[in-house]
């Protein structure tokens, strides 16, 4: 399988090069922000509790989202493999997620980190946010707080990965298209893929 952790802070491209990840190698997109989003529209319990945090840009509690990963895991068995996008955030995530792939007799295949500056992440959250409807997008103090979240609770699993030999950092400015280059050639080389990734077999 093919396992990859897409990092970065908010507004660093993670949704936007998931999308054209998946097309490319066919895997499963699994951002429980979105999942997270889904439960508050669908109105459940779940969603109400974790909508007061993310308005506020404060993460929700690691078992909520190590459920909701794995229940996501075990709907989709016979996946070529999975994108974790906003996922794991804490180091008790990281660690419960080498567990899970463990027990499936998989692993994680390397963590690509998009690098964006402060500045550039706080532009493009409050452009969206005219549009979006997130309320996590509507200003500057609760943008503040999400890359605050991110410096301190999420930033530090680089180290989690780089012990692994699994961290890769990409350049995150730029055009979509130049990111999501520089994104496959570092997938290519780690999974020993040629340029028709269907016709190679995956490692794990
Ligand atoms: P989540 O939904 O994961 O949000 P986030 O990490 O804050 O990041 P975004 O989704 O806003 O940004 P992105 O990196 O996906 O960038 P995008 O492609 O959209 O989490 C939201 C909340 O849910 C958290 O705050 C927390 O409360 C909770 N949560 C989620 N997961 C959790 C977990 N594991 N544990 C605990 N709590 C959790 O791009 C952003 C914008 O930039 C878009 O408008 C896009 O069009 C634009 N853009 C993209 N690429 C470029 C480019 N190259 N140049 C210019 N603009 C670009
Ligand atoms: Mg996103």
């Amino acid at each position: 399988m093919l396992n990859i952790v897409l990092f970065g802070p908010p507004g660093a491209g993670k949704g936007t090069q998931s999308e054209k990840l998946i097309a490319k190698y066919q895997l499963i997109h699994l951002s429980t922000g979105d999942i997270l989003r889904g439960e508050i529209a669908a109105g459940t319990a779940l969603g109400l509790e974790a909508k007061k945090l993310m308005d506020a840009g404060t993460l929700v509690p690691d078992g909520v989202v190590i459920g909701m990963i794995n229940s996501k895991l075990d709907q989709n068995k016979s996946s070529k493999g999975f994108i974790f996008d906003g996922f794991p955030r804490t180091a008790a995530q990281a660690r419960a997620l080498d567990k899970l792939l463990a027990d499936k007799n998989t692993a994680i295949t390397l963590m690509l980190a998009l690098e964006v500056d402060d500045e550039e992440l706080t532009k493009r959250l409050l452009l969206r946010g005219k549009a979006s409807g997130r309320a996590d997008d509507q200003n500057q103090d609760i943008i503040r707080n999400r890359i605050k979240e991110y410096n301190n609770k999420t930033a530090p699993l680089k180290n989690y990965y780089t012990e692994q030999a699994k961290f890769q950092s990409v350049q995150g400015v730029g055009t979509i298209d130049e990111i999501f280059e520089n994104l496959c050639g570092k997938i290519n080389i780690s999974s020993n893929l040629g340029s028709n990734p269907s016709h190679k077999v995956l490692d794990n």
